[in-house]
């Protein structure tokens, strides 16, 4: 375990924001985790989880004790005729889990390769990317209540599991730290490469039967060209959601602007890409000082250095008021502002 008061922020937020935490602890198990919230100096104390931070703006020091989750494990647990069931610790690296996946010939996490993150936060906002989502292969997680300190386990159901949604965001935010995931892989592997730009690069590799091993190098490539790396330009990934919006105001729209590209979501809603909506506003590339938007995906807010979290905020809504503006269409962040 290590404690620390006051204490910097700056290498466990992937913005690199420098902010800083009144008291700052690492726990690498769940008895750790236990004790830690027994003291009574903590008990009290607001509370933080952090995983890989790659999912928050830092816009104020923490006035409370940030957790980090340190608990380390990879496992093949069990398998039955049709499924091998997979445990991690919540603070291992997301990316290292789809590795360890792959070396173990485990189909099924293989499109959501590269997402920052650890495996804890993953069922948070339920991950997802290249046409997969956790909850397609969650089985279920343990998590240990902040209050109880009790071990508590959540299935499939438990999570509600939406698009970047679960219930850890809404009913009982704040409320639990994820301590494992299990997921559930499929034996036969069933690939997912209806994804347009899977499917191109991996044409370009001249790849006729790809496996998992190949559809995991095409996403590699492709997020590595796209968005980018953390450890160079500060960045949380997907600012913000892509909408869900009416298909009655999409005709509408579309008339309007007929390049207007969506996703159909159910017979009466479609989702169209934020990082178009934001692009169309103008904002893409843009640079202010040391923050701005990336240069080949809009959806993307960057800090080259130095910026304060604050400033990247009114980027942020000086980007939702000029969508709103020009489409009639409010976005809303997919990090947490705090
Ligand atoms: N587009 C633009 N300009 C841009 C960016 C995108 O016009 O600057 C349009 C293009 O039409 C493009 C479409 O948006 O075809 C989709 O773009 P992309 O494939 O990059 O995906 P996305 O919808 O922007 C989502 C996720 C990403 C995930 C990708 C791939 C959300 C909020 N984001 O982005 O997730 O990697 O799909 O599946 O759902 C993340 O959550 O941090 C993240 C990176």
């Amino acid at each position: 375990m290590k404690f620390e008061n006051d204490f910097s922020l700056k290498p466990y937020n992937t913005f690199g924001i420098d902010v800083k935490a009144k008291h700052f602890a690492r726990f690498d198990s769940v008895q750790e985790l236990q004790e830690l919230l027994q003291r009574p100096a903590i008990k009290e104390e607001p509370k933080l989880i952090l995983g890989g931070g790659s999912n928050v703006l830092f816009t104020k020091d923490f006035e409370g004790i940030v957790l980090l989750n340190g608990i380390k494990g990879m496992q093949v647990l069990h398998e039955d005729s049709n499924y091998t069931y997979v445990r991690a610790g919540g603070g291992e690296i997301w990316h290292d889990l789809v590795l360890f996946c792959l070396e173990h010939n485990l189909g099924g996490i293989e499109n959501m390769s590269l997402i920052p993150g650890t495996v804890g936060a993953a069922p948070l906002q339920n991950i997802g990317a290249y046409g997969a989502e956790l909850k397609d292969v969650f089985q279920e997680l343990e998590a240990v209540h902040l209050e109880t300190g009790e071990v508590h386990t959540f299935d499939n159901m438990a999570c509600q599991f939406g698009y970047r949604e679960s219930v850890f965001k809404h009913r009982l935010k704040g409320q639990y730290v994820v301590t494992s995931v299990t997921l559930r892989l499929r034996k036969a592997h069933e690939l997912n490469t209806s994804y347009g730009a899977i499917h191109t690069t991996l044409q370009e590799m001249q790849v006729q039967q790809p496996t998992i091993h190949d559809v995991s190098a095409a996403v590699c490539h492709i997020r590595r060209s796209k968005l980018p790396d953390p450890a160079q330009i500060g960045n949380a990934g997907s600012f913000f959601k892509n909408p869900e919006i009416p298909v009655l105001l999409f005709d509408v729209l579309k008339e309007k602007h007929p390049d207007m590209p969506a996703y159909p979501v159910s017979e009466a809603s479609v989702k169209v890409p934020a990082g178009w909506l934001i692009e169309q506003c103008g904002w893409k590339g843009k640079v202010i000082d040391n923050y701005g938007v990336h240069k080949n995906q809009a959806l993307v807010l960057v800090n080259y250095g130095g910026a304060k979290g604050e400033k990247l905020v009114e980027l942020a809504y000086d980007i939702i008021h000029s969508v709103q503006e020009k489409f009639g269409i409010t976005l809303q962040p997919e990090v947490n502002i705090l």
